[in-house]
């Protein structure tokens, strides 16, 4: 039977209302950018009371911005004005090492566009990303994942395949003509940049990764303005000598030590998997979140499988370390040119999103955002599941029990209160009782 898509998320009210993280956490010394998410009628002015030396609040458009020398926890107080009313909320500064103190939200080109990601592509998605309102809701990154670099060998003319220049400094493939400008537009949305590399010699889409380049490769990611790098495995096992956890962790630990000298706060995402245990170890090979599963897509059987094997795991979340299940399959998925509509149903996709925020799972929508339908949209703005993803406590949930297919599973939140899921795994109807 056809389920009906149902809206459930309310829509915003048009008084102001602050939304999205309520600690965020930035290295000394470091360029600060945090855009205030809001809903309610434009004009806003907003204001805020503590922010440390370094930073400045644009008024019109909620965005903080400067540079903080001085590490320590700041709470700051904001307020936010429309013609209709005011919100007070606050915000803790946490100027230090860490990073991603609540899971990332955003955007990655892989699920929808695959190998057919552009510069334009990933431009139209960041526009989207503020046209739709999602900025409002807390969502931040915009990444490129695989196909950005050449494919060695090819015929792309004025590289004669090679992908980097004389002195070994990378050169995107042709669909990519500007990564500063591209860098710099996201930035000026108030949204961040991601991007996507291999530590071995090939990507897995088999273009150029970052073999024997990777303190020029993380300079390059700086320079050009990226706040986010997923760092993809792939061929990297033909160069690793064994499976021992040393092994495994080699090639994290170098990239991570590429990057800690970079002046730049740069979120590091390691994808392999979950190959030995990634989460015993993924803190310590400086990981913000990790790969805990193989590739997700648009099925049932993908997204449960994926989501539920997530039990156990989380005693290694924490603010700045997150289990990542994979990328989010709802709206028009695809990975290429030819987009469809997920084939997940409108109550598996209810399921998605709630246990991926119950997980403290970070969260990349894959889907086509030019393209974003009603119901696509509904699921990523109901700012009450979105706190308990980003609660600042950070804990993930488990599993607290099961009989047959349904489970409970729940998390403690900042507040002493309990975030808790009901979930149905089967095909049948079931009546529960609270
Ligand atoms: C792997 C990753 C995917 C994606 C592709 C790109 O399969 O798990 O998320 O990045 O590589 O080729």
């Amino acid at each position: 039977m056809k389920e009906d898509a149902v809206i459930l998320t309310p829509n915003a009210p048009s008084t102001p209302r602050i939304n999205g993280a309520r600690v965020f956490g930035a290295r000394p010394g470091n360029p600060f950018m945090f855009a205030i998410a809001a809903t309610g009628d434009r004009p806003m002015r907003f204001f805020a009371n503590g922010l440390p030396n370094g930073l400045k609040l644009d008024a019109a458009n909620g965005f903080i911005t400067g540079v903080v020398n001085k590490k320590g926890t700041y709470n700051v107080r904001l307020t936010l004005e429309n013609s209709l009313g005011r919100a007070e909320r606050d915000l803790r500064i946490i100027i230090g090492d860490k990073l991603a103190l609540t899971p990332p939200m955003g955007w990655n080109s892989w699920n929808c566009f695959a190998h057919d990601v552009s510069q334009d592509k990933v431009e139209s998605a960041a526009h989207a990303m503020v046209q739709k309102g999602l900025i409002n809701h807390g969502w931040t990154y915009i990444n490129i994942d695989d196909y950005w670099t050449v494919k060695p060998g090819s015929k792309d003319l004025t590289l004669q395949g090679r992908g980097r220049d004389e002195n070994g400094r990378m050169i995107p493939n042709p669909r990519f003509p500007d990564m500063r400008g591209l860098c710099n537009e996201i930035h000026s949305l108030g949204l961040k940049a991601g991007i996507y590399s291999s530590p071995g010699p090939l990507t897995c889409g088999g273009c150029l990764g970052g073999y024997k380049y990777e303190l020029q490769d993380a300079e390059l990611y700086a320079e050009w303005g990226f706040d986010y790098l997923k760092y993809d495995l792939c061929s990297y096992d033909m160069i690793s000598k064994d499976k021992s956890i040393g092994e495994l962790m080699k090639p994290y630990v170098s990239m991570r030590d590429a990057l800690r000298v970079q002046k730049r706060d740069i979120l590091y995402n390691l994808c392999q998997y979950g190959i030995g245990n990634v989460s015993t170890w993924g803190d310590k090979a400086g990981g913000n979140s990790w790969r805990t599963t193989g590739d997700i897509t648009d099925t049932w059987e993908s997204v449960s499988w994926l989501g539920f094997s997530q039990n156990g795991l989380e005693s290694y979340a924490k603010p700045g370390n997150w289990n990542d299940p994979d990328m989010l399959v709802v709206g028009n998925v695809g990975w290429g040119p030819n987009l469809h509509p997920t084939r997940l149903t409108p109550n598996e996709q209810y399921t998605h999103i709630t246990l991926w925020c119950l997980l403290c799972a970070p969260l990349l929508v894959g889907c086509d955002l030019t393209r974003l339908d009603d119901f696509t949209l509904s699921l990523l703005t109901n700012d009450e599941v979105l706190e308990v993803n980003q609660d600042p406590l950070g804990q993930q949930a488990a599993r607290r029990s099961q009989n047959g297919d349904t489970e409970v599973w729940s998390k403690e939140m900042e507040d002493g209160s309990t975030a808790a899921g009901l979930f149905n795994r089967g095909e049948d109807k079931v009546s529960v009782t609270a």
